[in-house]
């Protein structure tokens, strides 16, 4: 069963054909980045009117050498994400459904991200197959979620963040740092040619699922502008802080949960240190899409639309964006 999955939540235009729920035939993604990095950030309208300008060739990209008689199905993100963005994919989506007479089905893009660790890559032979019960961390620009997956479609959040989502925090550390947009991957690059040596402090929430990074961004301003520390060094203690509440908290949660493994997702989990500290401190397996697989794709939309479709959970034609919508 081959699905198309249209993805433009945010910054990134996207569309992909997976077949069977992990085989991907066909994975584009044009990012803005540069157009929004001289602004320091998303910009929301100039980001809706950059997915209507590239949202047809992506998808007819995604769909060359495909046949949309071999298309079973139409898989769209309809939220959380900005409302004037989302707008562009659900409707090009309901458009395509009408007119090719295919079935849609509306996506939650926290829920995507997990089905990004179904998706067969050619980078990383999976070596396991999801297991559940599994503890879904998702690490993105909005969320830091901890949820617990107990099958296909079967969510209960355990833990949020009360303040800044971890990609957030990535972003705005690399602001003060003066690292530019995004922030992740420049934080990662830095640190790589610094040591941890700032102690900065760790928000544990005792028994709490919860995280708080703000505390954090807010310890790592004041000590750049007392001045004095270089800047790979301040990125690499930032990003050791992340990554020990990260890996911490989650393993602790599998532990109690009993869970049988682990699946990281969300652009954060691109990052190599966060991944190899998961792999090195979990005592359960730990499985982690390759990077391209982590940031906003819609491979990993179409993916799960395959689990929607199979369940028969497809989407009326009056199908709308919601922007604020949450998983579990
Ligand atoms: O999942 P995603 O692509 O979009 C959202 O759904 O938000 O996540 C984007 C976030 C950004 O905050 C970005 O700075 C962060 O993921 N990110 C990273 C890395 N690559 C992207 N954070 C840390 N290390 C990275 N290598
Ligand atoms: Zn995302």
């Amino acid at each position: 069963m081959r699905i198309l999955g249209i993805e433009t939540s945010c910054d990134e235009t996207a569309a992909a054909v997976v077949e069977d729920g992990s085989r991907i035939i066909s994975n584009v993604v044009t990012s803005q980045i540069d157009i929004h990095a001289r602004y320091g950030g998303v910009v929301p309208e100039v980001a809706s009117r950059q997915h209507l300008l590239t949202i047809i060739p992506v998808i007819n990209q995604a769909m060359t050498g495909v046949s949309w008689q071999d298309v079973h199905g139409i898989a769209v993100t309809f939220g959380p994400g900005l409302a004037g963005s989302l707008l562009v994919g659900v409707n090009v989506a309901k458009a395509m459904a009408l007119a090719k007479d295919l079935p849609i089905s509306g996506i939650n893009h926290l829920e995507a991200h997990i089905y990004a660790n179904w998706l067969d890559s050619s980078s990383t032979a999976r070596k396991e197959v999801v297991k559940f019960p599994c503890l879904c961390l998702i690490v993105s620009g909005g969320h830091s979620d901890l949820i617990l997956m107990n099958g296909h479609g079967q969510f209960k959040k355990l833990g949020r963040t009360r303040d800044d989502a971890a990609g957030e925090a990535f972003d705005k550390a690399a602001r003060i740092l003066g690292l530019g947009y995004p922030g992740g991957p420049a934080i990662e690059q830095a640190a790589r040619l610094g040591t941890p040596c700032l102690s900065l402090p760790r928000a544990w929430l005792k028994d709490s699922h919860d995280f708080s990074f703000s505390g954090l961004k807010t310890a790592l301003w004041h000590v750049v502008h007392q001045g004095g520390i270089s800047v790979p060094d301040a990125a690499a203690s930032f990003q050791l802080a992340v990554v020990d509440v990260l890996v911490a908290k989650t393993v602790e949660a599998a532990r109690q949960l009993k869970v049988e493994q682990i699946l990281l997702s969300g652009g954060v989990a691109a990052n190599q240190t966060l991944a190899q500290r998961f792999l090195a401190d979990s005592p359960l397996p730990v499985l982690i899409p390759p990077p391209l697989l982590c940031t906003d794709n819609a491979a990993m939309v179409a993916a799960c639309g395959y689990h929607h479709f199979q369940a028969g959970r497809t989407s009326r034609s009056d199908l709308d964006v919601v922007p604020s919508l949450t998983l579990g």
